[in-house]
């Protein structure tokens, strides 16, 4: 039988460092990831210069992981896919010149792996998942519905005219007091509370435009922490009753945007199969399950990986390698790192959306 090939991925463009083994027969072999939450926890989000210095340092150490983890030389490799962008650059830099190094030691292909790209593909790396397939994509830094009609083509449909979905968490969780990331302190706080909030906004919700907003949800809720703490410190089970409603609130949006989305499709006469969530904030128990519903109305098939998948993590890049290697979409050892890539260069820029009611 023939050895499926198998791939490194490095993943550095925010704050995990992570090394993962991945073969074509989808099985991750290892996934090492070393968080830098302790060391940007004083500040309040993620520190660009700390976390650059921190892949340096680490890097090394989780492929070690990996490798030790996996039972893998690094002879058996058959490619390396490293994360070129779009990301804290100094991460990005440090991750893909590794990447390079040892492609170029090994004599073995390189492959310049968008972090978005990773997200889209990751659901295929849990399940036969078919081209074309409807997406949301929702991280720290990226908020969108994309139609995903192969490796490496994509249509943005919707994106946020301000924060993403992942910020808005992380934001609200700075007001609740709940630290970072925001995401899993709200998701906790929430599932605690007795009387959640439910007047809070929720933009741009009904609109035709596909497009996403949460700055005014988070001015709303500013306002809603100022008057609680009028009577003095937020009392905790304010905080749950708050974390809720906006947690809620922020579902609420995706949700309805993934409908007007989904509408979008439809209405170009094109028939989806497969719904595919992706990025961070895929992790949120109460958005899966409402997506579960949302999926079974609307006659989708619903994939989303589980929570370890859906945060950062070098598999996905790993098996976005895979992908673009099956392809022949080699990349040169001169493959730029990129701060800023979007999936879709064509898809317009969407200021001036939400403008109208
Ligand atoms: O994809 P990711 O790990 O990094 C980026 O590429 O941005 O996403 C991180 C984001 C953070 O904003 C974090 O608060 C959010 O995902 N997140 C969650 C949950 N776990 C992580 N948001 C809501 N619920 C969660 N359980
Ligand atoms: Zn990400």
């Amino acid at each position: 039988m023939p050895v499926p090939m198998l791939v490194l991925g490095l993943e550095s463009s925010c704050d995990e460092t992570a090394a993962a083994l991945v073969d074509g027969e989808r099985r991750i072999r290892a996934d090492t990831i070393i968080d830098q939450g302790a060391d940007h926890a004083a500040f309040g989000g993620i520190v660009p210069e700390i976390a650059a210095r921190a892949h340096l340092d680490r890097l090394d150490g989780a492929i070690r992981a990996a490798f030790a983890a996996s039972g893998c030389d690094l002879p058996a490799i058959d490619a390396v896919a490293a994360t070129c962008g779009p990301g804290l650059i100094g991460g990005v830099i440090v991750g893909a010149t590794m990447g390079k190094a040892i492609a170029l030691a090994l004599g073995k292909p390189f492959l310049a792996v968008n972090h978005l790209e990773g997200h889209a593909l990751s659901a295929r790396l849990i399940a036969p998942v078919d081209f074309p397939y409807l997406l949301l994509l929702v991280s720290g830094g990226h908020c969108q519905t994309l139609l995903v009609e192969g490796v490496g083509r994509y249509r943005r449909l919707g994106t946020t005219l301000d924060d993403a979905a992942g910020e808005a968490f992380d934001k609200g969780a700075k007001l609740l007091g709940l630290g970072y990331p925001g995401g899993p302190a709200i998701a906790a706080a929430a599932a605690r509370a007795r009387h959640p909030i439910r007047d809070l906004p929720r933009p741009m919700l009904g609109r035709a435009e596909p497009h996403f907003s949460f700055s005014g949800l988070k001015t709303a809720l500013r306002q809603r922490v100022t008057a609680a703490k009028e009577g003095g410190p937020l009392d905790p089970a304010v905080i749950d009753d708050l974390a809720a409603g906006l947690e809620t609130a922020i579902i609420d949006c995706l949700v309805d945007r993934m409908a007007r989305a989904l509408a979008l499709v439809r209405e170009s006469g094109m028939a989806l199969r497969d719904l595919v969530v992706a990025g961070g904030v895929g992790a949120n128990l109460a958005l899966r399950s409402r997506l579960a519903d949302f999926a079974a109305a609307a006659g989708l098939r619903l994939t989303i990986p589980p929570g370890k998948l859906c945060t950062d993590n070098a598999a996905m890049i790993a098996w976005a390698g895979i992908e673009r290697l099956r392809l022949g979409l080699v990349s040169g050892l001169d493959a730029p790192v990129r701060p800023r890539w979007p999936l879709d260069d064509r898809a317009p820029s969407a200021l001036g959306a939400g403008v109208k009611a």
